[in-house]
Parts: structure tokens; sequence; C-alpha cells
């Protein structure tokens, strides 16, 4: 009597899940493309995404991108974060110099993270040498203009490749 097969095993196994990223724009940086435009250079913010996510869909990774004027915004979107995100890349602008909460925000929900800027801030005043957030990040890109994001997001991934577990 003929019997039914099993159906052979996938090739390859269960697709890998996507890895989620979550990028955050601070303060005054809805402004890009027109705000002194010779440190932070010509492009958008919404231009900046979108080249993020040309690069992300090469690489398989799904972006969220987000900008806020508002601290408490971004520490909510940073907060809400665990189990939602694998990753963040975090430009917090002028509150990277300053924001104690940011920082405890990254610390509370341990995402990995990596601080991003466009300028140099540690080649520019005084006052912008020094990084809240930097101790609970994974690692820091500035200084490349837009490509800043697309570099931290290259590292991000090959960061989260081979995380300690
Ligand atoms: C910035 C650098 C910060 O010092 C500044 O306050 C910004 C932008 C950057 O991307 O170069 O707003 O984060």
């Amino acid at each position: 009597m003929a019997t039914k097969e099993a159906r052979p095993p996938a090739p390859h196994g269960p697709a890998p899940a996507r890895l989620r990223v979550l990028v955050l724009s601070g303060p005054n940086l809805q402004l890009l493309g027109a705000r002194e435009p010779e440190i932070y250079g010509h492009e958008t913010l919404a231009g900046v995404h979108a080249r993020l996510r040309a690069r992300a869909k090469e690489l398989g990774v799904q972006i969220t991108a987000r900008q806020s004027n508002h601290e408490g915004k971004l520490c909510d979107w940073i907060g809400a974060a665990r189990g939602k995100f694998d990753g963040i890349l975090l430009n917090a602008a002028a509150y990277t110099h300053t924001s104690l909460a940011l920082f405890d925000a990254l610390k509370a929900v341990a995402v990995p993270c990596v601080e991003v800027h466009l300028s140099n801030p540690e080649a520019r005043e005084a006052y912008r040498h020094a990084s809240t957030i930097a101790p609970a990040c994974v690692a820091k890109v500035s200084g490349f203009g837009a490509d800043s994001y697309v570099l931290a997001l290259e590292g991000l991934v090959r960061w989260l490749a081979r995380r300690p577990r």
C-alpha cells in the first residue's frame, strides 16, 4: 500500500531572522541640509535615512528611523526598544554632551547602541568633546558626514554577528 511520504526537511532550515535596528536622531537634525552645511553637509535627514535603508536592504536589516527635538521622547523610544530591536544607532546631537537621562535609558534597556555623529565633535569646540552617552555605547562613528550613519550600521551588524551570548 502506498504511504504518503513525509515532506523532506527544508534544504537550508528556517530563514534567519532579520536584524531590526532603531535609528534615532536628536535635536535640530530635522534641519539637516539647511543647517550649517559647511559642518553637516547638504544632505537632508530624509536623504540620510534613504541611503541607510538602501544599505540596510543589502545587509538584510530592517530599519526604523525617527527624529525628535525632545530628550524625553528619545528616552521613550529607547525605553521601548528592548525585545523589539537588536541594536540602536543614536545621534543624540547636543544631548550627547549633556544627557544623563539618555545614558540611563541605554543602560536600562541594554540594547547595543552605536553613537553616531556627522561631524567630529572632538575636533570642534571644547564643550562638544565630552560624551555623556559614550560609556553606554558599544562603539562610536563620527566625522564622516552622512556616511557616519551607514558606517555605523555596518559596524553594528558586524558587532552583533560576533557578540558574546
Ligand atoms: C552632532 C554633533 C553635536 O555636537 C551637535 O550638537 C549636533 C550634531 C553631529 O552629528 O555631528 O547637533 O551630533
